[in-house]
């Protein structure tokens, strides 16, 4: 297995260059989806992220890149306030869904949850049938009027995820028997069931293979026109394949966040150089 912290040979951009070049056509003045400004994240007296502002854009994938422990993860995590499960986690700054304060005391955070999706590193589905790994989002947030309304729309997050060929009739197995990169199909039709606004996705092909790897790559792709993505991974090529803003994170601080293509090819900072180099890891 190679070592995918580093990049082994430079990252190319010659894969989807059409994508790359119509979402970066798209002007960053244009409201963003998500806006998070000078947010800090604290474990107890540790601070882990320091004064971070950034914005997610509809119809783009951001991906979030930086050493392992310089708070990708921690940030991620902000956006759809998984760090409230998290006790010694205290977060400061100001985060917006449409212009909205997600810690505003009257946003729900089941609903936020619902609309900011996330997807984890390790596959993780219910030990429940593939059906209802699919169905449980919709049928608690009341999205279906009927069992007919509810398999349509499993069916169509299954097919979304691009698993529905190979688990159409088996759809009442669990979802723990299916194949790694399976699983995180599942995962991924599970988040799209209750109609997402924002996918959060930390690291989600690290335990697969590069054949899964690729199917879920061509996934972002496909998703990106519907969602806003935000993507953690150490993969640097992964990252110049599927994003087209790429946010560089380092011991905690936003060294660096542009267009990927220019992170890539022409960092303005020596930290960003050294990172992107395997200079270190
Ligand atoms: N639950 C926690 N309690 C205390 N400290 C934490 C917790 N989670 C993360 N940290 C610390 O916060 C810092 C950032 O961690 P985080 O997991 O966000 O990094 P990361 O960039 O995602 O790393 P990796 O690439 O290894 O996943 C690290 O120093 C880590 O030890
Ligand atoms: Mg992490």
């Amino acid at each position: 297995m190679e070592d995918d912290n580093l990049p082994a040979e430079p990252v190319s951009f010659a894969s989807p260059a059409t994508a790359h070049e119509q979402a970066e056509q798209v002007s960053d003045d244009r409201t963003p989806k998500m806006r998070a400004e000078s947010i800090s994240v604290f474990y107890g007296p540790k601070q882990a992220i320091k004064n971070v502002s950034i914005n997610i854009h509809d119809d783009r994938v951001t991906a979030f890149i930086g050493p392992s422990g310089c708070g990708k993860s921690t940030f991620l995590r902000c956006l759809n306030r998984m760090n409230d499960t998290i006790p010694a986690a205290r977060v400061t700054g100001l985060i917006e869904l449409d212009g909205h304060d997600i810690n505003a005391p009257d946003m729900d955070v089941v609903q936020l949850r619902a609309r900011v999706g996330m997807v984890f590193q390790k596959p993780n589905p219910f030990p429940k049938s593939i059906f209802e790994n699919v169905a449980y989002g919709p049928r608690i947030h009341g999205l279906a009027n009927s069992k007919n309304e509810l398999a349509e729309i499993v069916e169509k997050s299954l097919k979304r995820a691009g698993l529905w060929d190979e688990v159409k009739d088996r759809l009442n197995e669990s979802g723990t028997a299916l194949s790694g990169g399976q699983q995180q199909r599942l995962c991924i039709a599970r988040a799209i069931a209750v109609d997402p606004e924002v996918i959060l996705m930390d690291e989600p092909c690290s335990a697969l293979d590069p054949i899964a790897t690729a199917k879920i790559e061509e996934l972002i792709h496909e998703l990106r026109g519907r969602y806003a993505i935000a993507i953690v991974t150490h993969n640097m090529q992964q990252a110049a394949r599927v994003s087209q803003r790429t946010a560089f994170f380092h011991l905690g601080e936003l060294v660096e966040y542009g267009k990927t293509s220019e992170i890539f090819t022409n960092p303005r900072e020596q930290r960003t150089q050294d990172y992107i180099t395997g200079r270190y890891g």
